[in-house]
């Protein structure tokens, strides 16, 4: 029996482990315990995804989120350090790039225990970014690194990784985007619920780099209510971090007062709300992509992304916040679109990612 030990935190973590797990569930030669770090915990950003994606219910919630960045990933590699030393896994599974990805792989290293990193290889080349800081560390400390596309294994190979360590398994949010497209459809009524018409653009906004520059915040509030002066329906589900910094900053109020402020919803209301809107815009890496895997063009709110192919193939495009004028980066979309092709793989990446480790460990 493989013993693996699979370690969340954050919202995308969730979804992103659902998909692996459904795997590892239906095979009866590996044992998955869960860690939640707790980084969130809010119900909507973490009890409802593992609800409705039917997640295990974590062995371990260790409750610790919210904090500052060093005290939080420090507290999360003590707790997780002893969790390990008791159970004593041959893997120790880490996703993506946030504080609990770090914890987790520094305590998977210190005790020698193997790690492996979904999701390794992306970059932005941002340093400033904690995300870039976290998953740099832990692509190079990692023992099998399962990237989701062929520029993430070339970023991995110009770092000096052995290629042997790399395997292209494409994107484990794609399988979960066609997994549960159709599931989706039972939330339908959450598109009645909304005031929104038939025609909307669904907004999500949390990146750091974002909410914690007020002159930048003030200048993402005033480009959306710009656009909604211009008849466009904005609906935007907002994280916690977004609304205490619109709090903060004196900005929610005006933000509330343009376009459809509403919670976090769950993945299911999620991929609804994205399926149907004409537009995304978004500095979420994960919503970067659900919009290309719905076929739905996508503004970045960022300097730089991760997710290069999509810009290449015109489906993304980045936009400059402060210099505004939204509005004629989306009537230019249409002319510049290239086919849509699978660039993610085929759906398939949570078996292939389980059967290498299976193949790992023997
Ligand atoms: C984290 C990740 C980021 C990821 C995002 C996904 C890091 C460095 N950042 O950012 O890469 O894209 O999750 O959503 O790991 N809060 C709540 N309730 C919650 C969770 C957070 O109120 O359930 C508030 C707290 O005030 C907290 C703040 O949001 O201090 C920021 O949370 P944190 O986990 O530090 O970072 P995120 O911005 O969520
Ligand atoms: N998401 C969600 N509800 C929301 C906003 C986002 O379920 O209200 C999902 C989204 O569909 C995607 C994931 O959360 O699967 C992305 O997470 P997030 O944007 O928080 O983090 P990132 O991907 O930027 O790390």
């Amino acid at each position: 029996m493989l013993n693996i030990i699979t370690i969340v935190g954050a919202r995308p973590q969730f979804i992103k482990a659902a998909t692996v797990s459904r795997v590892i569930k239906a095979r009866n030669d590996i044992s998955e315990k869960i860690i939640h770090t707790g980084q969130h915990y809010d119900g909507n950003m973490s009890d409802i995804f593992f609800d409705e994606l039917n997640i295990p219910t974590p062995d371990y919630n260790l409750g610790i989120g919210g904090s500052f960045h060093g005290q939080m990933t420090g507290q999360q590699l003590e707790k997780i350090e002893t969790i390990l030393l008791q159970e004593k896994p041959d893997i120790v599974l880490v996703y993506g790039d946030t504080n609990s990805t770090l914890a987790g792989a520094l305590a998977a290293v210190k005790l020698n225990i193997t790690l492996a990193h979904i999701e390794a290889g992306l970059r932005s080349f941002n340093k400033k970014m904690p995300e870039e800081i976290n998953r740099v560390i832990t692509d190079h400390i990692a023992d099998l690194l399962f990237s989701p596309t062929e520029t993430a294994v070339e970023n991995l190979i110009n770092e000096g990784i052995s290629r042997e360590q790399i395997i292209l398994s494409g994107d484990v949010m794609y399988d979960a985007a066609l997994y549960y497209a159709d599931k989706a459809e039972s939330k339908a009524d959450v598109l009645k619920q909304l005031n929104i018409g038939g025609n909307y653009i669904l907004v999500t906004l949390h990146r750091a780099e974002n909410t914690d520059n007020p002159d930048r915040l003030s200048a993402i509030v005033n480009g959306l209510a710009e656009l909604s002066a211009n008849k466009h329906s904005v609906v935007l589900p907002l994280h916690p971090r977004t609304r205490k910094k619109l709090s903060e900053f004196g900005l929610l109020e005006n933000l509330c007062g343009s376009v459809q402020v509403i919670d976090p919803v769950g993945y299911l209301e999620m991929v609804l709300l994205e399926k149907n809107a004409s537009l995304i815009i978004t500095d979420s890496g994960g919503v970067q992509k659900e919009a290309y895997f719905h076929k739905i063009p996508c503004i970045t709110l960022r300097d730089e992304t991760e997710w290069v192919e999509l810009l290449d193939i015109g489906w993304n495009k980045l936009c400059d916040v402060k210099q505004g004028r939204w509005d004629s980066l989306i009537t230019r979309f249409a002319e510049q679109m290239q086919p849509w092709e699978p660039i993610y793989g085929t759906g398939n990446a949570a078996h292939h990612i389980v059967s290498q480790l299976v193949e790992y460990a023997r």
